[in-house]
């Protein structure tokens, strides 16, 4: 599996799994753990996760899926804006890692920005960080001015990531938030990689692309997310065929002849544009 950088050097998975959505319907939890479990064993083992996806209920399934396989996983949770003030953030992890059944969140996330001061929340993501309750923290949804407002806080600089919605349907990140983490060394990771599943994958360019790989839109959408080497994907997918999809477009290089379609297709930003959320 490729891996992507963090600020330290410490390598993660540019691939991972998703899990928007699990953990809401009981009668779905086998079969969501079981996904997770294949995409683990494919090596698809960072998984992203939040205390609000299910109210609680996917940090349980991605318990169940890590059964014997923690040490080897990197996880990805994610405190509500609301929970965000210095009591409120130890407060959440505390319950997360009670759903997640772990004694640490590899990676903590502020889901978007709310109305708690933003250097409470670092100061808190520090003290959890100085404990040995996570071991590196970031942020979600935060455009570029967000960004260089968190770097100039005490300890904003330590920030490891910025998770942010990128797929081909919505490149508005390249103009200037991407070279910014870039040049920040800060990895981006791309949520709905392949449009949650939606009209993006009938794009006649990805279709093309895809025939000429033999593989599937889905699998061309994910690879050009992670053609960046700053860049880690992030698919959700509760079915095993196209969790079997996923783990292989990590392995699919594309060229640049392809990269050209896509581009005349979907084309790139040509001027800063708000950062997108759905
Ligand atoms: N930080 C944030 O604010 C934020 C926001 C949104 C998402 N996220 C994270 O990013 C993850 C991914 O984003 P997402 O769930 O919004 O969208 P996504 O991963 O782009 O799309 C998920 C949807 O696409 C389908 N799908 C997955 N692989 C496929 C394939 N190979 N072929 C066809 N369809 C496929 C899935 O179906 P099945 O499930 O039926 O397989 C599911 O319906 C989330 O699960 C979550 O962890 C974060």
């Amino acid at each position: 599996m490729r891996t992507v950088t963090l600020p330290d050097g410490t390598q993660v998975p540019a691939l991972g799994q998703g899990t928007w959505h699990m953990g809401e319907r009981g009668n779905a939890a086998k079969a969501e753990v079981a996904a997770l479990k294949l995409g683990i064993e494919l090596g698809m083992t960072l998984i992203d996760t939040a205390e609000m996806y299910g109210n609680g209920g996917a940090e349980e399934v991605v318990a169940e899926a890590s059964t014997g396989h923690r040490d080897k996983l990197f996880i990805v949770s994610k405190v509500y804006p609301h929970n965000a003030s210095r009591d409120g953030v130890p407060a959440a992890c505390e319950r997360s890692l009670k759903r997640l059944r772990t004694d640490r969140i590899d990676l903590y996330l502020l889901h978007w920005q709310g109305s708690h001061p933003l250097s409470d929340t670092v100061e808190a993501f520090e003290k959890l960080r100085a404990a040995g309750k996570i071991r590196y923290w970031g942020v979600s949804n935060f455009d570029t001015r967000d960004m260089q407002g968190l770097v100039r806080l005490p300890h904003g600089a330590d920030c490891a990531t910025n998770q942010v919605l990128y797929h081909i349907g919505s490149r508005g990140i390249e103009f200037e938030l991407l070279p910014w983490c870039v040049e920040h060394k800060m990895p981006v990771m791309a949520y709905s990689p392949v449009g949650q599943g939606g009209s993006l994958l009938r794009s006649k360019a990805l279709a093309a692309v895809a025939k000429r790989h033999d593989a599937t839109p889905a699998q061309i959408a994910i690879a050009w997310t992670m053609r960046h080497a700053n860049v880690i994907s992030i698919p959700k997918a509760s079915e095993p065929s196209h969790v079997r999809q996923n783990a292989a477009a990590g392995g699919i290089s594309l060229t640049e002849a392809d990269l050209a379609e896509i581009d005349a297709a979907h084309p790139p930003p040509s001027r800063k544009q708000s950062l997108d959320i759905s």
